[in-house]
């Protein structure tokens, strides 16, 4: 027989037979332990880098890894640091993927190795004392002040507030060599441009492919297969950073112009000003840094998928406020696929409370009065709108996109999926090439439509809605 694999390149290589001979050659123990034995796993690119780097960016597809590149480089860390962090792109995120999801830290170490998860104070404390300190990058204001020795920053193509970076790096600072690993998919956002053209910065470039061993076939399904040749799966899959698409409605630089901060408040907060957010995603002392501007109208627009079940469309599902000025904020993108029609009708209505909306938008194309049915199933009182598509996707949204041309609309943060799907909008947008519906576009063009080019009114912007509130449940 040949000598025992070091590797699992090696493993890989063997017969069957001499594979069963291998795993039969080890007791539990050690069984348990090669599973956690990450030198034995991992390809080389997947190892810390040598060199001055200060920060390491693998820019990968989905699936490749990095997630678990990010886990097992903070193992290693803490084993030589008191305190190596971690921020996500969400406190969910921070929690079921970064620390208990199925490629995060808990499950990458093995049992004495494994860090105590603190989560009401939001650390990990590893056995050798060292602390992890988790943030999300929707708080950009918790990261104020801390210090970090070295970083985990997760998905942070797909991160909100641009800002936390930003307190990120100010704290990146303790011991002799503060260091961060970036793992991402890339998006061609300006914090990708700065962190590619920083000599600081060392950065790789890697496939889905190069992990199609270890992925499971839902996985496959559900992302490989449905981008594969499509001009999203080269970002998604090949980690290309996308030029701008010819003839596209929205182009990035047309983005970035329209990023603002946080979402202005309604009248009546700027009152009680920093006690209270009615937005679940603003950090609470985001209200200190608020403009004057404020919010008079808001909005729920939603694109409801035809379907429900795991491989249906999704449901688009955006909030937009009106200001002053009128001009429209884009408040959360709250879009999300594989729900019930119950679901997405909680959540609108949810959605509704919690920004303290004005109405409820949907399109009824192809929902018809179901939509409204259930609706009201969850609160009865609650101002709907219904609206029909008599025109294209396309020619709806044109006039959306010359609002953002006059600067008229601002986005309260980066809408990472919202703004790919924009971006790609041309006059001959087929499903079938690009591997999806942009429902998140849709919803979009429903929401700043009803609040700044609706006709329903006869040119009176609003009027509508505050009949329709009168009418339907008496606010107004
Ligand atoms: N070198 C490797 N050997 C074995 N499994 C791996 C390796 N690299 C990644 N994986 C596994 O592949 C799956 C996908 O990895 P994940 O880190 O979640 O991907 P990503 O964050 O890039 O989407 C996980 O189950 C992970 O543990
Ligand atoms: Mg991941």
């Amino acid at each position: 027989m040949r000598p025992l694999p070091t590797h699992a390149r090696e493993l890989a290589r063997l017969t069957p037979r001499e594979r069963a001979l291998f795993f039969d050659s080890l007791d539990a123990d050690e069984l348990e332990s090669l599973k956690t034995l990450w030198p034995f796993w991992a390809r080389p690119e997947q190892l810390i880098p040598e060199g001055d780097w200060v920060y390491w960016l693998p820019l990968a597809g989905r699936g490749w890894g990095k997630t678990r590149v990010g886990a097992e480089t903070v193992r290693q860390w803490a084993r030589e640091f008191g305190m190596v962090n971690l921020i996500g792109a969400t406190a969910d995120d921070v929690r079921d993927v970064m620390v208990e999801g199925e490629s995060g830290v808990l499950a990458s170490c093995p049992r004495d190795e494994r860090p105590r998860y603190v989560a009401h104070r939001r650390r990990l404390e590893w056995p050798n004392g060292a602390k992890s300190l988790l943030f999300s990058a929707e708080e950009p204001e918790r990261l104020r002040g801390k210090q970090h020795q070295k970083l985990w920053c997760d998905e942070i193509a797909a991160w909100r507030y641009p800002e936390a970076w930003d307190q990120a790096l100010f704290g990146l600072r303790l011991g002799t060599k503060p260091q961060a690993i970036l793992t991402t998919t890339p998006r061609p956002t300006k914090l990708m441009r700065d962190l590619l053209a920083d000599p600081l910065t060392h950065s790789t470039r890697h496939s889905t492919f190069e992990n199609i061993g270890n992925l499971a076939e839902n996985f496959l399904d559900r992302v490989v297969r449905k981008y594969e040749g499509t001009r999203l799966g080269r970002q998604e899959l090949h980690a290309e950073m996308l030029l701008d698409v010819p003839g596209a409605l929205w182009t990035r630089a047309l983005l970035e112009q329209a990023q603002i901060g946080y979402p202005p408040p309604r009248p009546e907060e700027s009152v009680q000003q920093a006690s209270r957010s009615p937005h679940p995603e603003e950090p609470p002392q985001a209200a200190s840094r608020r403009t004057r501007t404020q919010l008079t109208r808001i909005v729920v627009a939603i694109d409801p998928p035809a379907t429900s079940g795991e491989n249906a469309d999704e449901c688009g599902m955006v909030v937009a406020g009106l200001d002053e000025t009128r001009n429209v904020h884009i408040l959360a993108d709250l879009s999300r696929q594989g729900e019930t029609p119950l679901g997405w009708a909680t959540r609108a209505v949810e959605a509704f409370r919690n920004f303290e909306a004005d109405c409820i938008v949907a399109e009824v194309n192809n929902g018809g009065e179901m939509i409204e049915t259930l609706l009201r199933q969850i609160d009865a009182n609650i101002p709907y709108r219904a609206v029909r598509a008599s025109r294209g996707k396309f020619a709806r949204a044109e006039p959306v996109a010359a609002l953002y041309e006059q600067g008229r609309v601002k986005h309260c943060g980066v809408f990472a999926k919202l703004e790919d799907q924009m971006c790609a909008m041309t006059p001959d947008f087929d499903r079938t090439r690009t591997g999806y519906s942009p429902d998140r576009v849709d919803a979009l063009v429903w929401a700043v439509t009803a609040l700044a080019l609706s006709q329903e009114s006869g040119g009176a912007v609003f009027e509508f809605y505050r009949t329709l509130a009168g009418e339907q449940s008496g606010v107004g």
